[in-house]
Formats: structure tokens, sequence, C-alpha cells
């Protein structure tokens, strides 16, 4: 067994096609892995117009990997082959989810709760990586929040802000917000998601249908008296994050998901745009953490994963769900796709 079924994207800005490639050679101290399902980000459709972040084509894409262990590397101990696994993919093919295999470094995965499906595994690395190194991850990766992710830090009473709670990346903030006892959590999203973001923490819904940018900062002086020290901004783009520097406090400091933002400012706000991945040698000890403490947030539900749909039709399958993604089609569930399934 040495090949497998992927989906490549040829070029530069080119197409997506399912294609032959090689099944990743497996390195000591990893593991090689069973794709048994593939979460969609908006990143996957955005390197694919824009060419970013990928340096070397035909590259496989893909970062939210669930399935089975397949072959474990030399060194490795606790894991064996036909084990459950989910972790955060990375933009070289080796580590890539819209294929049947990958692999991955044995101490950045976390073994999937019995009460989950691949599917909902697959929703949870990418999104939850952005949210947690914005508000855990040591400065200046992130805000620093809660750098060893110990559930006796606490910011009891302190208000907080998040801008599109209902992205899965909000989803996962506003949980880990509640688990540091955050209050009130204010978040802007559309109001039909309102049940379901208050089940997750959220205290109060502005909703974004009726309210514009510009109201935020009365509409949150009205809800708390408290001053507004910490922003998540999870939409990326410049008006959301404008909006969100204007409702912080003078010494505030705001999260941004654009990891290309623009971060100098002389307003003595702090701007920090996070690239929330594992994989890079600055980030990988905070990563190493929150594998450790994954499995445990997970069985007590401090994190549970958005709902999912699974897309059909195996990687081709894949290429229409990006297309959905970038149209702006997708509210409040995240995308899945099927690798071992066979594309027409
Ligand atoms: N830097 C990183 O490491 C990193 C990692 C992951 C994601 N991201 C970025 O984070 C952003 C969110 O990603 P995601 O996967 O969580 O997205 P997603 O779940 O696909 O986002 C869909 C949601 O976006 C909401 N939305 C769209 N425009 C909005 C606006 N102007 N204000 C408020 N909400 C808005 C929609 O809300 P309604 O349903 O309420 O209309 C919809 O529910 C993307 O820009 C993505 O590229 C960055």
């Amino acid at each position: 067994m040495s090949i497998q079924q992927s989906l490549v994207l040829e070029s530069k800005q080119g197409s997506l096609i399912v294609s032959e490639t090689p099944i990743p050679q497996l390195q000591p101290g990893e593991l090689l892995i069973k794709v048994q399902a593939a979460g969609l980000n908006p990143v996957d459709w955005k390197i694919q117009a824009t060419g970013f972040l990928v340096e070397s084509y035909p590259a496989v894409l893909g970062s939210d990997v669930a399935g089975d262990i397949e072959q474990v590397g030399e060194g490795v101990v606790g894991w064996a082959k036909g084990d459950k696994v989910l972790f955060q993919g990375f933009y070289r093919n080796e580590r890539a989810a819209f294929q049947q295999y990958t692999t991955i470094p044995a101490d950045l995965v976390a073994k999937i709760p019995s009460k989950y499906t691949y599917s909902q595994a697959a929703a949870i690395p990418v999104s939850l990586s952005c949210a947690i190194y914005g508000l855990y991850a040591p400065k200046p990766i992130g805000l620093g929040l809660n750098p060893t992710i110990d559930p006796s830090v606490k910011q009891t009473g302190q208000p907080v802000l998040v801008l599109g709670g209902s992205t899965a990346v909000g989803k996962y903030a506003i949980q880990l917000l509640r688990y540091m006892e955050f209050s009130p959590i204010i978040t802007y999203a559309s109001s039909k998601h309102s049940a379901h973001l208050e089940s997750l923490g959220a205290t109060h819904i502005i909703d974004r249908q009726e309210v514009p940018l510009a109201d935020l900062p009365s509409v949150i002086a009205k809800t708390t008296e408290l001053p507004l020290k910490i922003v998540f901004e999870v939409v990326g783009d410049t008006e959301t994050l404008e909006a969100g520097i204007n409702c912080l406090v003078d010494g505030g400091a705001l999260v941004t998901v654009n990891s290309r933002a623009n971060t100098d400012r002389n307003d003595g706000k702090t701007v920090v745009a996070v690239f929330g991945t594992v994989h890079l040698p600055h980030t990988r000890a905070f990563g190493k953490v929150l594998y450790e403490r994954l499995p445990q947030l997970l069985e007590k539900d401090v994190i549970v994963p958005p709902r999912v749909e699974d897309l059909t039709n195996g990687l081709k399958g894949i290429v229409d769900g990006l297309q959905r993604l970038k149209r702006n089609e997708i509210s409040g569930f995240k995308l899945i796709g099927h690798p071992q399934e066979p594309s027409s």
C-alpha cells in the first residue's frame, strides 16, 4: 500500500482534482492515520483563491482530521493501531486532511470520546485552535489569559465581547470564556442562533441583522457598566475589527482571526492577530498543553463541537462544499468531507 486518493490543488490558484498521490512516509515519533472525516474551513477556499500559505504544488489541503491510527511510528508509546483520534493538520502534503492517509506527531493528537462520531470530532481541531490560541495562549501568540489551560484560572465577572459568535470559532470562544467565568459574555450574531449560543455560555446576543456595527459601543454600555477590556473579533474584516476596537476601554485588548491584520497601534489598545496552529516552532509547546488537556475538556463537556453536515461524494464532494463556504452559505454548522468514500 503506497498510493492513495487525494484532493489535489494542481498549481497556485489552480483547480482541485481527485488524483493519486503517495501515502506520506511515516517518521519516528509520528502516527499514520486513515482519515475518516475531514472538516472544511474558510482557509481552504482562501488558499485556492489567493495562493497564500502554501509554498509548493501540487498541494493537498485541509487541516481538520478525525480517523484511525493505521501505523505507529518508531519510539511512539501509548497509541495502538485502530485507536480513534482527532488532530489539527497543516498546509503540507504529509499533514493534510483531504486525502485518505496522513501523518501527525504522536504528541499532537487526542483520543475521540466514544460519545462523538468521526464527523463531530473533525469539527473540533482548527476552530478550537483559533479560539484557544487567541484567548489562552501566551503573549504574543494570544492574549495569554490561561496559558496552562488551568481550570482554577478565572476572570469572574469580567465582561467580554465576541464579534461573530455563531461562527465555529466563535462558539468555541464563547465556551472557553464561560470556562473562565467571564460575565457577561456578549456576542454579535444573528438572533436565529440565540438559543444555541446561550446554551454554550453567551449571556447577551446583539442581533447583527438589527444593530449596525457603529451602534455597538452604546448597546454594550446598556448591557454592562464595567469597562470592556477584552474583545474577540471572529469575522476577520476591517469594519468588524475597527468596531471591536471602538468598543474597548483604553488599555484593552482585541484578538482578531485575521492573521494578516495590521497590529500596529498608538492608542494604547492592543491588537493580537492569531494564527491558531499547533505546528509552528513557537506555537507547538502550547499545542502540546492543548492536546494533553483536550480529552478531559471534551469528556466533561467544557467544549462541545458544533452541528455538522456530512458531504457526500467522497473527496469530490469537498470541492462543492468549499464553494458553499466561499459563497457564505454556511450558517451555524460545519461541513465534513469523507475521503474514504468513493467519488463519482
Ligand atoms: N487565524 C486563524 O487561525 C483562523 C482559524 C480558523 C478560522 N479563521 C477565520 O475565522 C473566521 C471564522 O471561521 P469559521 O470557520 O468559524 O467560520 P464559519 O463557521 O464558516 O462562519 C459562518 C458564520 O459567519 C457568520 N458571519 C458572517 N459574516 C458575519 C458578520 N459580518 N458578523 C458576524 N457574523 C458573521 C455567519 O453568521 P450568521 O449565521 O449569524 O449570519 C455564519 O454563521 C474566518 O474568517 C476564518 O478564515 C482563522
